[in-house]
């Protein structure tokens, strides 16, 4: 295992390089829900016999409580982290791109002062941060003032998880996801294999070097898109996949029918990431962060949520279960803007779900029939 001032001595130096809709608001009206800690789901073991999962299926997402969309206060946000906590949640993922730098931060004023063992940590590489004025994003409206340089060399990723561990203030990542190398990264578009073959020589063999030296656990890519895991499959040898948007109640099928039957072959397991699609199936208007809202989306979210209510239960509930249910899913990873959110969200994956919805789910065709369901 290498040392932390091991791995200080090998970094090397940085190179170059909403409304709420009508239909959802009794959520919002209701009490606040009794959470019983200790009863979130975990893996049976640490391992998919070759590679690591996180022990821990439930965690707490870094990207609202960072202000995306909107400002977060942090008083909200180190609320959510410690009711994620009290509640029993024990993986928690961020990156330097979300809040360009204040998600890391703020996770890391609650999670510093927890004992490092007793939680599971990743972040992302990819981009760089710097001084200087932010970039125009509408993710992000009041950044800090910082802009942000991509980098998928090598140095650029050791450089980049130092910069972690200090926003953050571990010691360690357990998990290193690397970011937006993707078609639907609006700063790359199709570009993205230019970005991919740099990450294919500099980044890739880098973090598996870092995981043999003992330093992470496992990498993967944290992307919103299929193709480039399927590539990296091929190409690399990765652990995990963060998967954001692609596994959700709207949205699974290419995930079902592609990407998830490669992971298996690997014995590669799949963290899903916005299990909500950034909020729509909470009854948001917002789909995948800048998404455009159909009527067939918005139709399919009407009838979901009235079967849902016609079981007494809620459709976020049934979001964030169904996201959990296949078994290549190794976590899923909600977000939450405050204590009260998460909360609720706690309480959904504590909740029994009927088996009658689920079979009515697949006769009215709104998931796929052979979509992997909660027992
Ligand atoms: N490329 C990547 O690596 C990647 C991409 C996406 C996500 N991720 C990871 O996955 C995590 C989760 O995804 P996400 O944050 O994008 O989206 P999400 O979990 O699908 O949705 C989060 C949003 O849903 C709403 N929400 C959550 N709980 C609620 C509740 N109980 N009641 C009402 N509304 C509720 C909130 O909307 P409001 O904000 O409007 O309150 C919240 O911001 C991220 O935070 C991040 O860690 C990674």
């Amino acid at each position: 295992m290498t040392t932390r001032r091991q791995f200080l001595s090998t970094l090397a130096s940085s190179a170059g390089v909403l409304a709420t809709s009508p239909a959802f608001t009794h959520a919002a009206q209701a009490a606040a829900p009794a959470v019983r800690a200790g009863t979130l789901p975990r893996n049976a073991s640490e391992t998919t016999g070759r590679h690591y999962r996180p022990r821990h299926r439930f965690g707490l997402g870094g990207v609202p409580l960072a202000g995306a969309f909107k400002p977060t206060p942090n008083a909200d946000a180190q609320g959510a982290l410690a009711a994620a906590w009290a509640g029993g949640v024990r993986y928690f993922d961020t990156s330097p791109w979300y809040g360009i730098g204040r998600s890391e931060r703020r996770m890391g004023q609650f999670l510093s002062e927890q004992k490092r063992d007793e939680y599971i940590l990743s972040t992302k590489v990819g981009r760089l941060l710097k001084a200087g004025n932010p970039p125009d994003s509408k993710v992000w409206p009041e950044p800090p003032p910082f802009h942000r340089v991509y980098d998928y060399t090598a140095d650029g990723v050791r450089r980049s998880i130092e910069d972690s561990l200090q926003r953050l203030g571990v010691e360690r990542i357990d998990m290193v996801f690397i970011h937006d190398l993707s078609p639907d990264n609006r700063d790359m578009g199709e570009r993205w294999t230019e970005y991919f073959d740099i990450a294919l020589k500099g980044a890739m063999p880098e973090l598996i070097r870092m995981r043999e030296e003992g330093l992470i656990k496992a990498w993967g890519l944290g992307v919103n898109a299929i193709e480039p895991a399927l590539r990296i499959l091929k190409e690399s040898d990765p652990d995990i996949f963060l998967s954001a948007t692609q596994y959700t109640l709207v949205r699974h099928e290419d995930s079902l029918n592609r990407l998830q039957p490669a992971c298996a072959e690997r014995g590669v397991s799949i963290v899903v990431g916005s299990p909500l699609n950034v909020g729509f199936l909470a009854g948001v208007e917002r789909i995948d962060y800048l998404g455009t809202i159909t009527d067939d989306l918005r139709n399919r979210r009407a009838r979901l949520d009235a079967i849902a209510r016609r079981h007494g239960i809620d459709l976020r509930t049934a979001a964030l279960q169904f996201a959990s249910a296949p078994q290549t899913v190794s976590a899923v990873l909600v977000g939450a803007r405050t204590a009260r959110q998460i909360q609720e969200d706690i309480a959904s994956m504590q909740v029994k779900i009927p088996a009658d919805f689920w079979a009515e789910l697949k006769k009215e065709k709104l998931i796929a029939e052979h979509a992997p369901v909660p027992a």
